[in-house]
């Protein structure tokens, strides 16, 4: 198993949500931009413990979430139950995943750094074939910059990406917002700075 595998393996194992439970503030955006029943199907990659997915769920979409950790996928069913949801989650690699279905939300959060280079296109080849046409994704990643240290907690298997990298990939899908920002982050224990791009676009035909 890789270290960062094992990681978040060891992250997830206790009782306690690693992450939290509440729902990060872009799935709002995602739900105003494709409410649901109109849009009916959601897909999470890289769900950790199940906060965003589950939070989606109860909003009535059919969610399918995957993680690379075990410990991750257990504490999502167990986040669901809780909730009064089910929910299709499941172990898979970002590298590696086939999925043989379509979405009406496609979203990562967190995740993407963790794609190898060789893997990229493909990546977002099989992002255009499962969204469905109008349907919306969100992803962001973190991206280097000069004037940034490397995170001290970051490892050897998350990939900074280039500044503007992540647009490129998605070039021929419609932008309805994008976002660079560079925050404070104290995880760690060593206050550093970390730079982001973000995107919410549509895929259009
Ligand atoms: C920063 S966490 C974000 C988790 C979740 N999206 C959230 O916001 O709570 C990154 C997640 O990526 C997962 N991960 C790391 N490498 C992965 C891979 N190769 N394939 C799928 N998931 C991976 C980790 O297990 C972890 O849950």
């Amino acid at each position: 198993m890789s270290d960062i595998r094992t990681n978040y393996e060891n992250w997830y194992a206790g009782e306690e949500y690693y992450w939290g439970t509440q729902p990060a503030s872009f799935c709002d955006e995602l739900i105003k931009l494709r409410p649901f029943p109109k849009a009916k199907k959601v897909l999470d990659i890289g769900c950790g413990e199940g906060k965003d997915a589950v939070y989606m769920a109860t909003k009535g979409y059919s969610v399918s979430a995957f993680d690379i950790t075990e410990n991750g996928i257990i504490k999502t069913k167990k986040l669901a139950d809780k909730m009064g949801v089910s929910i299709d989650a499941f172990v898979a690699d970002i590298n590696t995943f086939e999925i043989d279905d379509t979405y009406d939300i496609v979203y990562s959060t967190g995740t993407v750094q963790y794609l190898f280079d060789e893997n990229k296109e493909a990546f977002f080849k099989k992002i255009d074939k499962l969204t469905n046409v109008n349907g919306i994704a969100f992803f962001n990643v973190f991206v280097d910059k000069p004037f940034l240290q490397l995170p001290p907690d970051w490892d050897i298997e998350e990939k900074m990406w280039k500044s503007g990298e992540l647009f490129k990939y998605l070039s021929d899908w419609k932008f309805h917002w994008i976002d660079e920002i560079v925050f404070e982050d104290n995880s760690g224990g060593i206050p550093h700075f970390h730079c982001m791009d973000s995107i919410i676009c549509e895929k259009m035909k």
